[in-house]
């Protein structure tokens, strides 16, 4: 869907990013005290990285002065390849990240950086029901040109190409599948959430969040309303009417930061996948997830 897709090691990869995967996988060095948040595109990367960031700078900012009120969620939690020359397999210095590091990707469990597992660095993955994932990523390419000779496919043959498993980091149930097992094995390394999930209880989330990243909010904190001015903070409405997610670009100039905002809702794929497509999707789901204990709320 206006990308170019290639395989490695069994998933598919945006080309124009396998570079950078690979020389980070190799390169990058982890510090215990790394938070990594690893996401399905389009399950709320964007939130996450709003949340984490407010939970771990609480001391530093109040609420009201926020580097969020003026930044791009995106530019305060850098993707770890954007660190990573590509051409000279070496690390880029990390300016202006400030110990503990959020960083963020998107590649599976086991493309992530050789020296995540060897650290103690600590994993929050996020992922959502793919129907809805589906819709908003056909919706992201849609106000995006993200490659100039890609040919955009349209909705019925990208469904069909989703649905396959030939999608930017996909299968989606591999993604899944390989952090849900990664957490089960080692819940204090990898927390696993749900879009879903966030969106029925975000105070919940939020304190799940702070306690996962060993930052857990005091009696005091919780008395004052700490957790709850945070989540208002990041919440959809909150920040996809800041002049600064409305204009402008991340990512060198090629995504605009309000398509990082559209609906942020649960359950929009009705509005847009037939009967057919839903149950194609559906069925998928309980193949593949099958015996794992994974379940989405659609
Ligand atoms: P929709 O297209 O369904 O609206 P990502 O950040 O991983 O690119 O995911 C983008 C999706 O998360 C979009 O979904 C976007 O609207 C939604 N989103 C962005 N910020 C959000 C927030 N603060 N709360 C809830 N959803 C949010």
């Amino acid at each position: 869907d206006g990308q170019h897709l290639v395989n490695y090691e069994g998933f598919w990869f945006p080309e124009m990013f396998l570079p950078s995967i690979r020389s980070s996988r190799n390169n990058f060095v982890a510090k215990n005290t790394d938070i990594i948040l690893a996401t399905v595109p389009k399950s709320g990367t964007t939130w996450l990285k709003a949340l984490t960031f407010s939970v771990a700078n609480r001391g530093i900012y109040a609420v009201d002065q926020s580097p969020l009120l003026k930044s791009n969620p995106h530019k305060l939690v850098p993707f770890i390849q954007e660190y990573i020359g590509d051409e000279h397999d070496k690390l880029l210095p990390m300016e202006n990240v400030s110990d503990p590091r959020i960083l963020s990707s998107h590649v599976p469990f086991v493309m992530l950086p050789y020296s995540v597992a060897k650290s103690e660095c600590k994993i929050i993955y996020l992922c959502r029901n793919p129907l809805d994932q589906f819709i908003s990523l056909h919706h992201f390419f849609a106000s995006n040109k993200i490659e100039k000779e890609a040919v955009p496919l349209g909705f019925e043959e990208s469904f069909d190409m989703f649905c396959q498993g030939i999608i930017g980091f996909g299968p989606f149930w591999e993604h899944m599948i390989g952090y849900w097992n990664a957490h089960l094995e080692n819940p204090k390394k990898v927390l696993f959430l749900k879009y879903e999930d966030l969106k029925e209880d975000i105070v919940l989330n939020v304190k799940k969040i702070a306690e996962f990243m060993g930052c857990p909010f005091s009696e005091e904190e919780v008395g004052k309303g700490v957790v709850e001015e945070i989540s208002k903070l990041c919440s959809f409405g909150n920040l996809k009417n800041l002049e600064v997610n409305k204009n402008g670009y991340v990512m060198d100039g090629v995504l605009k930061n309000n398509t990082f905002f559209r609906k942020g809702e649960v359950g929009d794929w009705a509005n847009y996948l037939s009967s057919e497509m839903a149950e194609r999707m559906k069925k998928l789901m309980e193949i593949k997830f099958e015996g794992s204990g994974l379940t989405f709320k659609i």
